[in-house]
């Protein structure tokens, strides 16, 4: 390895390894993402709780997703961070016994009403999960799977519409002359951008990430940071993160979820990510953001 690369890499890891101490401490990074302006909407959370059988997982949770900004969910384990992100594409229907009360709107409209197909919902509001899932078929396969189900696009449209997804998801140098090999041939981070492509060839409205650099190098986190950002010009992004100082990098906006006494998930406090890391309104977002639980 060349000495600049390696100088490069340590400064990356150095970067993303410093732990949280002190309210302020991620103000630069924060006002890098800081939102210019305030946009419109695109999701509206509105009193929702859900449930798992009779347990309460997320108690009265109001929240707005502004459009083309990227929120950031944190909190300590167990708070329902992952509950909350599926309940925004109708993910958690697939769980027996799951039950949502409230409202979820995708550009004004419920998606749990009871005339919405929840596979529609899906394509509508893409997921990648925290491990690179990719299927067990060739790279090109792989984006083409979703716009071949739904029957979008066939031969030249789909071949466009593969490269356009990759080229999106920042992979598209790096596969182009292997389309037609195992995307198992993919190193990790290639994987998980690789699934951004797949989330993105159903052009989606909004893209929720739960974790979705946790199982990577600093080198591919970074990467993974920079086409969230990139990707944010165009589509609305939720990230659920644990990294304190990713949060700060790539989010707009930054909600922060705590349980109850019940055990229960809920929101304590939704706003900027620079308020959030410099001010918080509430004492326990401070707590936790210094490193004092969680
Ligand atoms: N399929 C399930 N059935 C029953 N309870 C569940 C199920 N999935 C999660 N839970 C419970 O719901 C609560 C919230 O879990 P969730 O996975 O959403 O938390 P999280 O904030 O994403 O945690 P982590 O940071 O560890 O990923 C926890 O008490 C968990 O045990
Ligand atoms: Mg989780």
């Amino acid at each position: 390895m060349a000495e600049n690369e390696s100088v490069m890499i340590n400064e990356q890891e150095a970067r993303l390894n410093t732990p949280a101490l002190r309210v302020g401490q991620f103000a630069s990074q924060a006002a890098v993402a800081a939102p210019a302006e305030a946009t419109a909407a695109k999701m509206q959370v509105k009193n929702l709780n859900f449930y798992y059988g009779t347990f309460r997982a997320l108690e009265d949770i109001s929240l707005e997703i502004p459009e083309r900004q990227i929120l950031a969910i944190i909190g300590p384990s167990g708070c329902g961070k992952s509950t909350f992100l599926r309940t925004l594409n109708r993910m958690q229907d697939l769980v027996p016994g799951a039950r949502v009360e409230g409202q979820v709107l995708l550009n004004g409209e419920d998606i749990y009403a009871p005339d919405v197909d929840p596979v529609a919902v899906r394509t509508h509001v893409g997921m990648v999960f925290q491990r690179p899932n990719p299927f067990p078929k060739s790279i090109y396969d792989n984006v083409a799977f979703g716009p071949r189900l739904h029957r979008r696009c066939k031969g030249k449209a789909l071949d466009d519409l593969v490269e356009q997804s990759l080229r999106a998801a920042a992979l598209w140098d790096e596969v182009k002359d292997k389309l037609h090999r195992s995307a198992f041939a993919l190193s990790g981070g290639q994987q998980q951008r690789l699934c951004i492509a797949r989330a993105l060839a159903m052009e989606p409205d909004v893209l929720l990430m739960d974790e979705p650099a946790s199982a990577l190098d600093p080198i591919a986190t970074l990467k993974i940071e920079e086409l969230m950002l990139e990707l944010a010009q165009r589509y609305t992004i939720v990230i659920v993160t644990h990294n304190m100082q990713q949060a700060a990098r790539v989010a707009h906006r930054t909600a922060f979820f705590m349980v109850n006494e019940r055990r229960a998930g809920f929101l304590v406090e939704c706003d900027t990510t620079a308020t959030i890391f410099t001010a918080p309104k509430d004492k326990r977002t401070e707590e936790y953001i210094t490193g004092r639980f969680g």
